[in-house]
């Protein structure tokens, strides 16, 4: 997708939300298929973390894309209590492609799920604990080597 000028500002919104426990791993898996395809044709890109009971998800495109989106998803009955968590305006794509990861609890992984499991439940997180999150994304949505 080209972006004209006017959209070259872009979004990064991230997000916690409670899965419902109807949401099987089927289900996920639908709800990634939807998103690559959506994402591809409006130029959005991401993370989509699925934890047992969390959904966390950074999505980054350009404004009214991301707006768009939003609005679909908060409505989507596959999950509630939707909390953003960060939104900035950025200059370029932090998260250059979009991944779906589906986070098991092993032992490679149990920090981070600990961190985002206390976050999710969290109130008001602090800015160390964002940047945390920030990070436990970045470290998750690397392709394999
Ligand atoms: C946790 C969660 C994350 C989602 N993420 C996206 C997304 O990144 N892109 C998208 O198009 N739909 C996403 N969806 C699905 C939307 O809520 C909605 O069902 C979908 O966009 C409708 O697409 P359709 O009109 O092509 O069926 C997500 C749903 C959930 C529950």
């Amino acid at each position: 997708m080209v972006l004209n000028p006017s959209e070259n500002q872009i979004t990064q919104l991230i997000y916690v939300s409670k899965r419902k426990s109807i949401v099987d791993d089927d289900e996920a898996q639908k709800i990634l298929e939807t998103s690559r395809k959506n994402n591809d044709t409006c130029g959005i890109k991401g993370v989509l973390l699925v934890l047992p009971e969390y959904f966390f998800q950074v999505v980054e495109g350009p404004s009214k894309n991301i707006d768009e989106l939003m609005n679909r998803v908060e409505n989507d009955t596959r999950h509630c209590e939707l909390k953003v968590l960060s939104k900035k305006a950025l200059s370029g794509y932090e998260f250059g492609v979009w991944s779906m990861v589906n986070v098991n609890i092993d032992t490679e992984n149990a920090d981070s799920f600990v961190v985002l499991n206390r976050l999710a439940k969290t109130e008001s997180p602090t800015e160390g604990q964002l940047k945390g999150m920030y990070f436990i994304f970045k470290g998750l949505s690397q392709p394999p080597c």
